[in-house]
C-alpha cells in the first residue's frame, strides 16, 4: 500500500519541488497539500508543470487531516513546524521539517536568532538533524527530522572529511558562500525583484546569518571541540543554485583527493570530481547531489573546496525525500535519481 504524505505550505518553491519530486515516487501518494491563501484551488492551476501528475485542490492546514498521513512536509516559514509536531507525532505521523525550528539543540541559541519563544522545546533533543551522509542510522528510526538549511548542506558535506579526521586548524575555516534568488522563498520581496537582484552581486548578513550557528553546531559535534567558521553569504542574479567556496589552513600532508573520494565512495549523492575540477551549479540544478572539488592553491597549506548543489533541492526537498525514503524503509535514491538540468 502506498504511504500517504502531506505537505504544509505546498505553494512555497521548495513546497512545489517537493511535488515534482514525489509525483514520481512509486511508493507514496500525496494526499494533502496546504495553502491558507488558495485553499479550494487546483495544485495544478497554479502549477501547470504539474498538469496529469495531481488531481488535488489545495486545503486550509488542519493538524487532523495532516494526522491521517503517514509523513508530514513542513515547507513553511520557520516556528510553524514547532507548533504542530506534537500532535501528529502523537498520531503516528513523522514528520519532516524544512525550516530551522528543531535544527539548533541549545534552545537559547535558538530563540536569540529566530527572535521568537520555542513552542515544543522538548521535541528538539529528539529530533534528527537530517544529513544522510553524517546521520543516516538515526535517520532511518527518526520520527522527526530537522532538515537542514542549504548553505549549511553544501559548507557541511565539504568540510566534512576535514573535519572528521581533525586535518585543518578549525580556527581559521571561513565559508564563501553564494546562492540564487529561489534561496528567499516565493513571497513577494524587494530585494528578489528582477530589477534588484538582476545584474547585481552582493554580500548580506556579513555581521551574522541564522546558517552560521547551525553550521557551527554541526561541525563542533563532528570535531568535539567548538568550531565558529567565518560564514559569509551573497546573493547571485540566477533563480537556483549554491556555490560554497571554503577555505581552512591544513595541518596534513595528506592525500586530499583520496580522502574526499574514500569518504564518499559510497555515498549516492556526493560526487567527488577529479582534481583540478571546478563544479558548476548548472551541473547540479534540479539534480539531488552536492558536487565538489578540492584544490590546494600552489600545493601550498591552504585548502580549497568549492562545493555546489541545487538550494532547493540537496539543499531543501531533494534532501527532505532522501530522508522520508529512509524513514519509511524505502531505497533511499528513489525519485531522486535525475541528473541535473543542462544547459
Ligand atoms: N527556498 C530555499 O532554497 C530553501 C532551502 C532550504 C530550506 N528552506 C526553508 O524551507 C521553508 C520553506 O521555504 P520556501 O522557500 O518554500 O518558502 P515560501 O516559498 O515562502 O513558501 C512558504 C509556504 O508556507 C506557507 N505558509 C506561510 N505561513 C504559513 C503558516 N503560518 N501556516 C501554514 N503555512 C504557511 C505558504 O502558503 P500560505 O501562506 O498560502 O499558507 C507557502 O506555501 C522555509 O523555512 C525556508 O527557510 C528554503
Amino acid at each position: 500500500m502506498k504511504r500517504k504524505i502531506g505537505i504544509v505550505g505546498a505553494t512555497g518553491y521548495t513546497g512545489v519541488e517537493l511535488l515534482r519530486l514525489l509525483v514520481s515516487h512509486p511508493a507514496v501518494e500525496i494526499t494533502c497539500v496546504t495553502s491558507r491563501e488558495h485553499a479550494g484551488s487546483r495544485v495544478d492551476a497554479m502549477f501547470p508543470n504539474l498538469r496529469g501528475y495531481l488531481d488535488l485542490t489545495f486545503t486550509a492546514p488542519s493538524d487532523e487531516a495532516l494526522s491521517a498521513c503517514d509523513l508530514v512536509f513542513f515547507a513553511t516559514p520557520n516556528g510553524i513546524a514547532m507548533k504542530s509536531a506534537q500532535t501528529l507525532l502523537d498520531a503516528g505521523t513523522k514528520v519532516i521539517d524544512l525550516a530551522a525550528d528543531f535544527r539548533i539543540k541549545d534552545i537559547a541559541v535558538w530563540e536569540k536568532w529566530y527572535g521568537m519563544q520555542h513552542a515544543s522545546p522538548h521535541l528538539v533533543e529528539e529530533a534528527v538533524y537530517g544529513l544522510p551522509e553524517l546521520n543516516r542510522a538515526a535517520i532511518r528510526n527518526a520520527r522527526l527530522v530537522a532538515n537542514p538549511g542549504c548553505y549549511p548542506t553544501a559548507v557541511t558535506l565539504g568540510l566534512l572529511p576535514l573535519v572528521e579526521n581533525n586535518l585543518i586548524d578549525v580556527a581559521g575555516i571561513i565559508a564563501d558562500t553564494k546562492s540564487g534568488v529561489s534561496g528567499a522563498g516565493r513571497k513577494a520581496e524587494v530585494h528578489t525583484l528582477l530589477a534588484e537582484a538582476g545584474d547585481n552581486f552582493k554580500a548580506y548578513a556579513v555581521a551574522g546569518h541564522r546558517h552560521q550557528p547551525e553550521i557551527a553546531q554541526t561541525l563542533s559535534t563532528i570535531a568535539q571541540t567548538a568550531i565558529s567558521p567565518v560564514f559569509v553569504p551573497h546573493l547571485l542574479p540566477m533563480i537556483r543554485g549554491i556555490h560554497a567556496t571554503l577555505y581552512a589552513m591544513l595541518t596534513t600532508e595528506a592525500d586530499l583527493q583520496q580522502l574526499y573520494a574514500t569518504r564518499y565512495a559510497a555515498e549516492p549523492f556526493v560526487d567527488v570530481m577529479p582534481a583540478g575540477s571546478h563544479p558548476e551549479t548548472r551541473s547540479v540544478r534540479g539534480a539531488n547531489v552536492c558536487r565538489m572539488a578540492i584544490h590546494r592553491p600552489g600545493n601550498g597549506q591552504r585548502v580549497v573546496v568549492l562545493s555546489v548543489i541545487d538550494n532547493l533541492v540537496k539543499g531543501a526537498a531533494g534532501q527532505a525525500v532522501q530522508n522520508m525514503n529512509l524513514m519509511l524503509d524505502l531505497a533511499e535514491g528513489t525519485a531522486l535519481q535525475q541528473p541535473g538540468l543542462l544547459p
